[in-house]
């Protein structure tokens, strides 16, 4: 068995940040020890890995993907090859993605579909949540079987009239059962229904133009929507997790369950907390390359996003990675916003992001590495197998420079689309290494992983439960 030493870097984790020896044996970290003591020194390993002046920090969890999601009339443009190895190359060592079930479909055959796309593809871990898109007595009861098979989380849309959504009586369904067996519902929370209503009625007047994506998907019909699951996860006695949440007005229906003591958590991506409506509203056509939903809010939000990842009103920082290229995908929306797919590409760039933010002074350190590895590996049961640096661990880990600088452009992502949501944007921070389950899959800007190296990794229910 290998055994590998990363040596006097800073180990960063949730918990702490400590000056330590990192020892892996095979795909497993198996001790820590204090940097220059005789522990740590007396370690013989087949490999070291300098470290000095590097963070040591746990891989990326990226909770919220979609490669090669069907949508909008097209697909998602990242394969599980093309978008594992760009996690990768942005420090983040697990997905958890999203398979679909299909209308009038099973869920195991949707189940089954996505372990064909990833199985043999993927560079680093995944796992999956499902879609419910068709709740019925059939798929409620196929529930039991995927958390017992390590699929523990559904989301579920009241959004997406006729393609996702379901209405309040199959979300309470869902619910119930999700109380019963442990499942953990996961909502997009918009009010669906009403946005088609202004939908139709902003084309027929005249307004086709992307901008207008932000401005019917209205701040009031996600608090609306977030506050109403809230009630039915109340109703049904069980947790929830609204993803995406973008509007000042959401979180504060998520602080307010919260102050309650009720289990009902909230994820944000960066392109809610870097991204605004002024994207939306870039010239000619370029706006189609934000949209997404829920939509990017006015910047005024950012700062109660912020602030909720502060308090932990909000958990989780997911991407949402959904990427489409401007040519030929996002361009089927010209002349008319709501037919351009909705998503935007960003694994490669969560890590080093949310680094910003820590350079930036809106988050610790500490809580760079909570929020963007330890609560999604807790919140959907991979802790401590990921998440996390210690003793047993996968040894899935990032040897990040933090004054390294970096320009973000589709001219160097590994992402597969023709754009960056961030084109331009300077960083301090950049990952160095990144080693998955103890093999080195990206080092100093040269690429050693392989796709077929990640594993599906059946979950546990979820570890975050007050
Ligand atoms: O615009 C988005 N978010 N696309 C992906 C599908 C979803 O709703 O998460
Ligand atoms: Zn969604
Ligand atoms: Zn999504």
């Amino acid at each position: 068995m290998t055994r590998t030493v990363i040596r006097g870097g800073l180990v960063v984790t949730a918990a702490e940040e400590m000056h330590a020896d990192v020892l892996i044996e095979g795909e497993r970290v198996v001790a820590l020890a204090a940097y220059g003591t005789s522990v740590a020194e007396g370690w013989t390993a087949d490999r070291e890995i300098d470290a000095r002046g590097l963070y040591v920090v746990p891989g990326g969890v990226d909770a919220h993907t979609h490669m090669e999601l069907p949508f909008g009339g097209t697909s998602a443009s990242d394969t599980f090859e093309t978008g594992t190895r760009a996690a990768a190359w942005g420090g983040t060592t697990t997905i958890v993605d999203f398979a679909v079930q299909s209308v009038g479909a099973t869920l195991r055959a949707g189940l089954d579909a996505w372990h064909a796309k990833a199985d043999g593809n993927c560079a680093i871990d995944y796992g999956f949540h499902m879609i419910l898109a068709d709740v019925n007595e059939h798929s409620l009861k196929e529930m039991d079987l995927l958390v017992a098979e390590g699929v523990s989380s559904f989301k579920l849309f009241m959004a997406y009239p006729g393609v996702f959504y379901s209405d309040d009586g199959q979300i309470l369904r869902a619910m119930q059962r999700g109380a019963d067996n442990g499942g953990l519902v996961m909502m997009h929370a918009e009010n669906g229904l009403a946005i088609d209503v202004l939908v139709e009625q902003a084309l027929a007047a005249g307004h086709t133009d992307p901008r207008y994506h932000g401005e019917v998907r209205r701040e009031l019909l996600e608090a609306e929507a977030v506050h109403r699951a809230i009630k039915l996860s109340q109703v049904a006695g069980s947790p929830l997790y609204v993803v995406h949440v973008s509007a000042a007005s959401a979180v504060a229906e998520l602080a307010a369950a919260r102050d309650q003591g009720l289990n009902v958590f909230g994820e944000t991506c960066p392109q809610y907390l870097y991204l605004s409506t002024d994207n939306l509203a870039e010239p000619g056509f370029e706006g189609a390359k934000y949209v997404c939903s829920t939509p990017l809010r006015p910047k005024e939000h950012q700062a109660a996003l912020w602030k909720g990842l502060r308090t932990n009103d909000l958990q989780v920082v997911s991407t949402d990675h959904c990427p489409f290229c401007f040519v030929g995908q996002k361009e089927l929306g010209r002349g008319d916003f709501s037919k351009i797919p909705n998503g935007l590409p960003g694994v490669e760039n969560r890590m080093d992001l949310l680094h910003q933010a820590v350079v930036d002074g809106h988050i610790s350190r500490r809580r760079w590495i909570e929020i963007a590895c330890a609560t999604p590996a807790r919140m959907f049961g991979l802790y401590p197998r990921k998440g996390t640096i210690a003793p047993g661990a996968d040894a899935d880990i990032v040897l990040y420079d933090p004054t390294a600088t970096q320009t973000l452009s589709a001219q160097t992502h590994h992402m597969n689309v023709d754009y960056s949501a961030y084109e331009g944007r300077q960083l301090t921070g950049r990952v160095r290494t990144v080693l998955s389950r103890g093999t080195v899959v990206v080092d100093d800007n040269r690429w050693f992983g392989r796709a077929g190296h990640g594993r599906f990794q059946p979950r546990a229910t979820c570890q975050y439960l007050i």
